[in-house]
């Protein structure tokens, strides 16, 4: 068997496909998941998809005890990706403990037993709204982080402070950062793909939901902002780049390639596309019409961010492959196979 990754949040939309990429690669996968925003049987899929049983573990990370037995049982982990954490924007809003409990206590907790347990690599699972609406696009890793638009947005800044302190700290610990865009699409097999529970709060499942007749119609949140079509603008990237970008990022750690014991790199597509392009290129591409209608403003929506993938393409050596049409095309087989459209 494969070096072993451990993989926590492994059941959930980025950590599956993440999965499925290291097993393809050879490594042997653990998953840690407490099941709070996903499902078991997302384990009996990535089977499907590799013919691997991915080992998995349901618990929560703050449950200390449990996961010191755990590092007991596996001891023979070389690097460990991060994904665990609550991820809804407007929920942190409402819940800021419960956010910056679940997500600042968890990584404290792991980065402490990477100590105990002699685990030197980490990737970790950051996100572009550490830079805020920047001043100046596309955003490099130098350009300045901004106050976060929400708890959860913060709770992934001092993430990254508290990774950049206890590794300075920590000789024998190297971690990198992957600042997520906005991750959308689905698996080609459409066996894995985003599971939103309730009402999506993201566009493209909402698109989908939409389109499958699930939800009467798209909000387009805002049709004033100073873009070219009014729409906001994102860096949309494909749900299996971003995964290839976690096995670029653990092969650059255990190969001890790092220029330094923490890097951060952006992994997007560095290109931009506004809602009203999402969605006619999900048109395009589906032969589906959207209904939609443009509303107000959404609070705390940026106007326009996207990525500069330089370090990314460069140092990283790892770059966005699927176009925008192709991923929406999965992301519509998808919703397609789970609401049995034909
Ligand atoms: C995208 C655009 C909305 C829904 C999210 C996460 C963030 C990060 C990146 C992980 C915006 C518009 C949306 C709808 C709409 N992920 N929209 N109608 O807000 O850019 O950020 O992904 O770290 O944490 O929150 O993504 O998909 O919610 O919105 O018009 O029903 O689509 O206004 O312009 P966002 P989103």
């Amino acid at each position: 068997m494969g070096r072993q990754v451990l993989v926590t949040g492994g059941t959930g939309y980025i950590g599956s496909h993440t999965v499925v990429e290291l097993q393809s690669k050879g490594f042997e996968v653990i998953i840690i998941d407490d099941l709070s925003n996903s499902s078991a049987e997302v384990v009996d899929q990535i089977e499907k998809i590799t013919g691997i049983r991915p080992l998995f573990e349901q618990f929560n990370l703050l449950d200390a005890k449990r996961l010191n037995t755990f590092f007991q049982k596996y001891n023979h982990i070389e690097a460990i990706i991060h994904f665990a954490a609550f991820k809804a924007v407007g929920e942190s809003v409402n819940k800021p403990l419960a956010y910056y409990q679940n997500n600042l206590i968890s990584l404290m907790y792991i980065l402490e037993c990477m100590s105990r347990y002699k685990i030197s690599n980490l990737v970790f699972s950051s996100s572009c709204t550490v830079y805020g609406q920047p001043d100046q696009l596309p955003v490099t890793e130098q350009t300045p982080k901004k106050e976060a638009e929400s708890p959860y947005g913060n709770t992934k800044a001092i993430s990254e402070e508290i990774l950049n302190d206890v590794v300075k700290a920590t000789p024998e610990i190297t971690a990198i950062a992957l600042r997520y865009f906005n991750p959308i699409g689905a698996h080609p097999s459409s066996l894995i793909g985003e599971l939103p529970q309730g009402v999506p709060n993201n566009l493209v499942p909402f698109i989908t939901q939409t389109a499958a007749g699930i939800r009467p119609q798209l909000s387009i949140f805002g049709d004033d902002y100073q873009t070219p079509d009014g729409s906001c603008i994102r860096d949309y990237i494909n749900v299996v780049d971003l995964a290839k970008a976690h096995v670029v990022a653990i092969n650059r750690l255990l190969d001890n390639k790092t220029k330094s014991r923490y890097e951060f790199f952006n992994i997007g597509t560095g290109k931009g596309a506004s809602v009203l392009e999402v969605v006619k290129t999900f048109e395009k591409a589906t032969g589906v019409k959207v209904n939609y209608t443009i509303v107000a403003r959404r609070p705390g929506d940026i106007e326009q961010i996207y990525a500069d993938t330089t370090n990314a393409n460069k140092i990283l050596g790892w770059k966005a492959e699927v176009s925008l049409h192709d991923t929406l095309l999965s992301a519509w087989n998808w919703e397609k196979k789970i609401r049995n459209i034909n």
